[in-house]
């Protein structure tokens, strides 16, 4: 029997989730409906569910599209426990915690995850957000990150967790530390690299191209605005995944 993790990576029909963060369903629908290829996943987070839940709802009723469900929950155990118990459908493949919420925590949405059958959602801890930068992480009180991303990944696997949401830039000494079975989730994703130039508005720091980013042992690649950003959508989603397939 495969894990759920193999399982996951057997059925993504590539390894880009496009991170569905746009302020109306419709946009959202349509873009789904007219992006071609598919992404092999569909992220939904709260930019998109805080204005139209319901018909997110609806859609995770009856959808067969492989979804991310990124809410980053954070909360006493009980309380994450009942919002992992409370997905609708069976669309969701994955779910965000903050590993930072501790090892009773994890276990607790692993536990309701697993009462939803073998096709349940993965559990993935996210280590440090991808925005924080040295100052931020300094005023947070790390001064070192890997260290801060080795200690919250392993309190998190050891937990229950398959998987984890980190920066690209952490992956190299992640599969070194913890070998080839969890499930590496990494946004921050950026066409170009921080030694050339972006939007001075962006807010991902340890950026990576999508290449280096899977060659570095990466599972899924989140990309939001380089895709939604973009006049041609399909086209840089189409690139991406024929990259995917060369790496
Ligand atoms: O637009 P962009 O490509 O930066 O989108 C990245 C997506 O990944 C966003 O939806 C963001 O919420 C999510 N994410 C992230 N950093 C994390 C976890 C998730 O940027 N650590």
């Amino acid at each position: 029997m495969p894990t759920p993790v193999e399982h996951l990576r057997r059925m993504l029909a590539n390894p880009v989730c496009l991170a569905l963060d746009v302020p109306d369903w419709e946009r959202g629908r349509s873009l789904l409906d007219l992006l071609e290829p598919r992404p092999g996943m569909v992220k939904i987070g709260p930019v998109l569910y805080m204005r139209e839940g319901r018909r997110v709802s609806e859609w995770l009723e009856n959808t067969d599209r492989p979804v991310f469900l990124d809410f980053k929950w954070h909360d006493i155990p009980h309380t994450v426990g009942e919002a992992v118990a409370g997905i609708p459908g069976h669309a969701v493949r994955m779910v965000t915690v903050h590993a930072q919420g501790g090892a009773r925590m994890i276990a607790s949405a692993r536990e309701a995850a697993e009462l939803k059958g073998s096709d349940r959602p993965l559990v993935v801890a996210v280590t440090l957000l991808t925005h924080l930068d040295a100052m931020e992480l300094a005023k947070l009180g790390v001064h070192d990150r890997w260290k801060e991303v080795q200690k919250l990944g392993s309190v998190a696997l050891a937990s229950g967790a398959d998987g984890l949401v980190m920066s690209p830039g952490d992956l190299v000494q992640a599969r070194l530390e913890w070998g080839p079975s969890p499930f590496f989730v990494t946004p921050g994703i950026r066409f170009e690299t921080q030694t050339s130039p972006r939007k001075p508005a962006d807010d991902q720091v340890l950026a990576e191209t999508p290449e280096t980013a899977l060659k570095k042992g990466s599972d899924l690649l989140v990309v939001g605005r380089p895709i939604l950003e973009s006049p041609q959508p399909s086209e840089v989603l189409g690139a991406l995944i024929r990259m995917s397939r060369t790496v």
